[in-house]
């Protein structure tokens, strides 16, 4: 193994939540990546242009300056959003699109949508102003398995939508099945999908290795392992259509290490060493760049970035928490040894060119080598 530098990443599906575990998260993706399209799923969801300009803000007052970091917003789709939203929402280049949720389908997802039908007038004023819809592709049928529910989203859900609103570009967010990578590559180009870290090293086995792991659990949930196998052949094959979208979802400890734990990985502050050791399992590290840096920026049509960063093979291990002003939040992988460090990277690399930002993020537990 050896060091490799690349164009630095954008994260297209992150959670960085709000106030002051925003300002504890934020900076670990600010150091991570460029841009990130950050999901409007706070209490209450951000349905509105004004909301989401606001969020954008905190975000940045969030991050170290330095840090270049860029986030793009996407607006959560409800039934009761008035069309002309989707016109105002086009004129700002920070908004790319509208996040569908199925209601109760994950996270703060109650306010998300009932029956599809209910927001065409919205899709069709989204193709028609280009705006990207993000999906959250899974069915809330409580009668259908838990690891069928994506497939079932495409074959009910995603075919008609893709049917009836052929120009609408659509990111089918956090690919887990081989069904789904399959379509994805049968479909028209207007459909992309964004794969997580977690999904291409994990399969469900992880969720009860030796007992019940709520760290290892998010949604949609790990399937079986030649469904991770079909993810990582999809990731590492240079086809535009998928790119990096961590999903880092984090929650406090309290809320995972809980009878009823609350979904979400959290994987910001070692986003990209995950990647890494994924796409060498996988002996395709030449290929980690253009999944990561340039097929998201080409599907959202903006630039790619022009700096670059360094991926670096070393040992090192992550924090068992990260503590600060939120509380105390598990990261996946949480005492584990890593094969990988980027650089720079002010959370495991002392030398970093903004290790003298101010932030008010701590660590505990494990330390850099
Ligand atoms: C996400 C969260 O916690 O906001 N959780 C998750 O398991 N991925 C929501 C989501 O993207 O489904
Ligand atoms: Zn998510």
């Amino acid at each position: 193994m050896r060091a490799f530098t690349l164009t630095r990443p954008d994260d297209w599906h992150l959670h960085l939540r709000d106030g002051a575990l925003l300002r504890q998260v934020a900076p670990f993706s600010a150091a991570q990546f460029k841009r990130a399209l950050v999901m409007p799923n706070l209490r209450p969801p951000l349905t509105r242009v004004e909301q989401a300009l606001a969020y954008r803000a905190r975000i940045l007052t969030a991050v170290p300056k330095a840090s270049g970091f860029e986030p793009y917003l996407s607006l959560y789709l409800t039934a009761a959003t008035p069309v002309k939203e989707v016109a105002y929402a086009s004129r700002f280049p920070e908004i790319l699109g509208f996040k569908l949720y199925p209601a109760g389908a994950t996270t703060h997802a109650e306010a998300g949508i009932e029956r599809l039908e209910s927001v065409y007038p919205l899709l069709e004023a989204m193709e028609r102003h280009d705006l990207v819809l993000q999906i959250h592709g899974e069915v809330t049928d409580p009668e259908v398995d838990i690891f069928d529910r994506e497939k079932i989203f495409i074959e009910r859900e995603l075919i008609p939508i893709i049917k009836r609103f052929p120009n609408l570009r659509i990111v089918l967010e956090h690919l887990t099945t081989q069904e789904g990578v399959e379509f994805v590559l049968s479909a028209p180009a207007t459909l992309a999908a964004t794969i997580t870290a977690h999904h291409l090293l994990y399969n469900r086995n992880a969720l009860f290795a030796g007992g019940l792991r709520p760290h290892h659990y998010c949604l949609p949930v790990p399937k079986r392992e030649p469904h991770r196998q079909a993810l990582l052949r999809a990731a590492t094959s240079g086809n535009p259509k998928f790119f990096l979208g961590t999903d880092s979802a984090p929650h406090l400890r309290r809320d995972k290490e809980a009878a009823c734990a609350c979904a979400g990985c959290f994987t910001a502050p070692i986003a990209l060493e995950l990647y890494a050791e994924a796409f060498s399992q996988a002996g395709a590290l030449d290929k980690l760049e253009a999944f990561a840096s340039f097929h998201g920026a080409d599907f959202y049509r903006l630039p790619r970035n022009r700096e670059t960063v360094t991926l670096a093979p070393a040992s090192w291990s992550v924090p068992e928490v990260y503590t600060g002003e939120g509380g105390e939040i598990v990261p996946l992988r949480a005492g584990e040894t890593l094969g990988w460090r980027l650089i720079p990277n002010p959370y495991s690399d002392s030398s970093s060119s903004f290790s003298n930002s101010s932030n008010s993020s701590s660590r505990s537990g494990g330390s850099p080598s």
